[in-house]
Order: structure tokens, then C-alpha cells, then sequence
């Protein structure tokens, strides 16, 4: 299968040589090329150029031409924190807080993660992956290429394992790059209420390893949060996942200043998420580090958190990125162009630096830069084509309305 796409009014991303991340002033950086033309061969970008000169294609058999003409081409989204496998959606809860409860009260009378989990562990595997199978082609609609899944609604070991196969199956069967993150540590499950160290415990002995023994995961992440897990609890998760070969990405900071930012850095997170707020010496810690800060604009907006500093972070020049977090409790909706403009429109990136945070950025929190996340030569060919537009900065500008005309996946 061989694809050109012409007359690109302009081509956006483009490295031949492409940066692992972007971090600090580097994100304000979007390479564009006018009037461009992209050729993609057997699923992979071959070439691109400009319009001026199409020296490089001599063989026009086989092939499917797109006039892209008045559109912009960039490269897919990497949405590098999800919750895309559950079992329902939770709008009795939004009803409640609408009245007045907040997300922490919902939980404490056994709504949130604990009501998805209760739902999810009466489901079978065939039907939770059908309907992850539904938002997860909603998601590419909306222009994302690679996804990040998380297990943290089972709470059990088989339950866990069968998130897990799930997102395996989803890997398996759509041409969306998907890595699986084992989230036990997402909240102590109701059984366990009144013996906590029980349930960190099973985790430790039991869950890490079968998940790790199973192949079923590529990462360990935790509730790192008050009334969630502690930062020590915290550390001694992520240490145990580091023996079974799974790096971490953590959820910390979401409603307190829990001090753990330092010590996962540290420890060597590939990314820190949700950093709604943020302690004293929680941005120099991440400047100075590879760990990626991945922000969740939809979240903030959902639930009506504050939006996560990022001027601060890239101020200390922090290597940021953007993710939805879709999950049915603080952020039903796996929309990443939406994630990229309150980023722009609430935590005041530039429309080149919330691109980047949610493509290459994106995809080195899910250790994919290497064959996603820009427009180069070798890399799969996951790309977005816009409307017609005057320039990139329609996209974020246009919010709430999709303003992607097609999607690109491989
Ligand atoms: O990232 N904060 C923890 N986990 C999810 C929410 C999970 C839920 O409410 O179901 C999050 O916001
Ligand atoms: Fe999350």
C-alpha cells in the first residue's frame, strides 16, 4: 500500500533526525514545511518534500493520491495516560458533584474507582473489550495513534489480569501502538478497608509478579495521593516493579503536595502525572531529569482541579506532555486535540508547545519516539490531516469542534 499525500499546505513535525524529547524552551519548536508533499509506503513514512521538488518519487504504480490541498499534516497524537478499559460510565456521580460533593466524598462512600471496580469484576473479558474497542476507535477519530491503557479497575488479581489481556487483545486487533501499565495500587479495594498493609502486600507477592511472569504488562503506576497510597507505600511499589523489569509512571500530586515528585525522579519514572499541584522544589527536580511531567487538562476540567503549572516546569526546563486521562470518573473522554487546546487555552502553551507535549513528547512518555510522534522517515505513518486552515494554531483555537478531517493509522 502506497499512499502521497499533495499540495500539504503545511507538513508539521518533520525531523529527519528526531529529537528523543523536547524539554524547556525546545518545545516551542515546530518544524513546518509549506507546501509539502508525504509519502508513505508498506504503513511507514518513506518520504517528504516539497511541492517544488518531487525528485524523489520515480515509481507512481500502486499508488493513492490525497490532494491535502489547504490542510495541515501532522503527526498522530500519543495519548500516554488512560483508563480506556471499564466497565461503565459513572454519570450519577458527575450528577452528585454537580450538587455540591467532591470527587474525594464520592469515593469515601464507595463511588469512584471502588463503584468501577465492583462493575468491572462482573463483567466478562469478551464484553469489556468490545466496548473499550468502541472508544478506543472514538479515540482515533479524534487523532490519536498511540495510547497508553492502564488495569486499576479489577483490584484483584484475576481481575487485574484480565484488564490486562484485555488491553493485549486491543494491541493485538486495532493499528493503534498500545503499551499496558499495571495500576493494583489505584485504591485499597473495600475488602481490605480495615487491613491496608494486606492488600499493599498481595500486591508486592503476589500481583507484580504474576502480571510481570504473564508478559501482561510494560509498566507499574500507583495512586500516589492522600486517602490512596502513601509515598513510601508508593516507592516500595515501584521499587518491586523495577525487579520485574516494569518502570514506573505515577499518578502523584492530583489533590496534594505529597513530596514523592523528588523521589520517583530519583528513582527514575519515566513519567510523573496529574501534578495538579506542586511543592517546593517539585519543578527543579523535574528540569533537571529525564522523568516526563504529563499534564491532564481534562481532568482539571472535569473535576474543577487547578490546571498543572506547566509554565513553571518548562520554566525549569521540564520535558512536558499532554494525555487525556479517560477514565469514567474525572475524565470520560479520549479526546487529545481537546487536551491540547485547554493546554493552550488554560495552562497557556503555545500551539507549537502543547503539539509537541502531545505528539513526540507523548510518545517518549511511552517510549515510542523511536517510531512515533514525528514525521520522519522510517517511522510508522500515524498522521492526522486537519480542515483547511490558515495555520496549526486552528486546531487548539477551534476547540470542542473537531477539526481533524482524517485520520492516518499506519
Ligand atoms: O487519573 N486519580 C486516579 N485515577 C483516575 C481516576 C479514576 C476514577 O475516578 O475512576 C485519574 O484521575
Ligand atoms: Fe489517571
Amino acid at each position: 500500500m502506497r499512499i502521497l499525500i499533495k499540495n500539504i499546505r503545511g507538513l508539521a513535525g518533520i525531523y529527519e533526525n528526531p529529537p528523543a524529547l523536547l524539554r524547556g524552551a525546545e518545545m516551542d519548536r515546530l518544524p513546518i514545511l509549506e507546501n509539502a508533499f508525504l509519502a508513505i509506503e508498506n504503513g511507514r513514512i518513506a518520504l517528504y518534500g516539497s511541492m517544488d521538488d518531487w525528485g524523489g518519487i520515480t515509481d507512481w504504480r500502486n499508488l493513492e493520491v490525497i490532494d491535502a490541498d489547504g490542510r495541515f499534516v501532522l503527526p498522530a497524537f500519543c495519548d500516554s495516560h488512560t483508563h480506556l478499559v471499564f466497565a461503565a460510565s459513572r454519570e450519577s456521580e458527575f450528577e452528585d458533584r454537580i450538587k455540591g460533593l467532591t470527587y474525594e466524598e464520592i469515593a469515601a462512600r464507595g463511588g469512584g474507582i471502588l463503584n468501577s471496580a465492583g462493575r468491572l469484576r462482573d463483567m466478562s473479558e469478551d464484553e469489556l473489550f468490545d466496548k473499550a474497542m468502541v472508544r478506543l476507535h472514538q479515540a482515533v477519530e479524534s487523532g490519536t495513534g498511540a495510547m497508553e491503557i492502564k488495569s486499576g479497575y479489577g483490584l484483584t488479581t484475576e481481575s487485574e489480569m484480565k484488564m490486562l489481556r484485555v488491553v493485549k487483545r486491543l494491541k493485538e486487533e486495532s493499528k493503534v501502538a498500545i503499551k499496558a501499565t499495571f495500576l493494583g495500587a489505584h485504591a485499597i479495594p473495600a475488602e481490605f478497608k480495615s487491613k491496608r498493609r494486606a492488600y499493599i502486600d498481595l500486591i508486592l507477592e503476589e500481583m507484580i509478579p504474576a502480571v510481570a511472569e504473564a508478559g501482561l504488562a510494560d509498566y507499574i503506576d500507583a495512586f500516589c495521593e492522600v486517602g490512596y497510597f502513601s509515598t513510601d507505600e508508593t516507592m516500595e511499589i515501584v521499587e518491586r516493579g523495577a525487579e520485574y523489569g516494569l518502570k514506573s509512571r505515577i499518578h502523584v500530586n492530583q489533590f496534594n503536595a505529597t513530596g514523592a515528585i523528588p523521589k520517583l525522579v530519583a528513582a527514575g519514572a519515566v513519567s510523573v502525572d496529574h501534578l495538579e499541584v506542586l511543592g517546593d522544589g517539585d519543578a527543579e527536580a523535574l528540569g533537571g531529569s529525564n522523568t516526563i511531567a504529563t499534564a491532564l487538562p481534562l481532568c482539571s476540567l472535569f473535576l474543577g482541579l487547578p490546571y498543572t503549572p506547566l509554565r513553571e516546569l518548562l520554566s525549569q526546563n521540564a520535558a512536558v506532555a499532554l494525555a487525556t486521562d479517560y477514565n469514567p470518573g474525572s475524565a470520560p473522554s479520549g479526546n487529545m486535540a481537546m487536551a491540547v487546546a485547554l493546554g493552550c487555552i488554560k495552562m497557556k502553551m503555545t500551539p507549537a508547545e502543547a503539539i509537541n507535549a502531545a505528539t513526540l513528547n507523548g510518545a517518549a512518555a511511552i517510549e515510542l519516539a523511536d517510531t512515533h510522534g514525528t514525521i520522519t522517515p522510517g517511522k510508522v505513518a500515524n498522521i492526522i490531516i486537519t480542515e483547511p486552515c490558515e495555520s496549526l494554531a486552528f486546531l487548539p483555537y477551534s476547540f470542542g469542534r473537531p477539526s481533524i478531517e482524517r485520520v492516518i493509522l499506519g
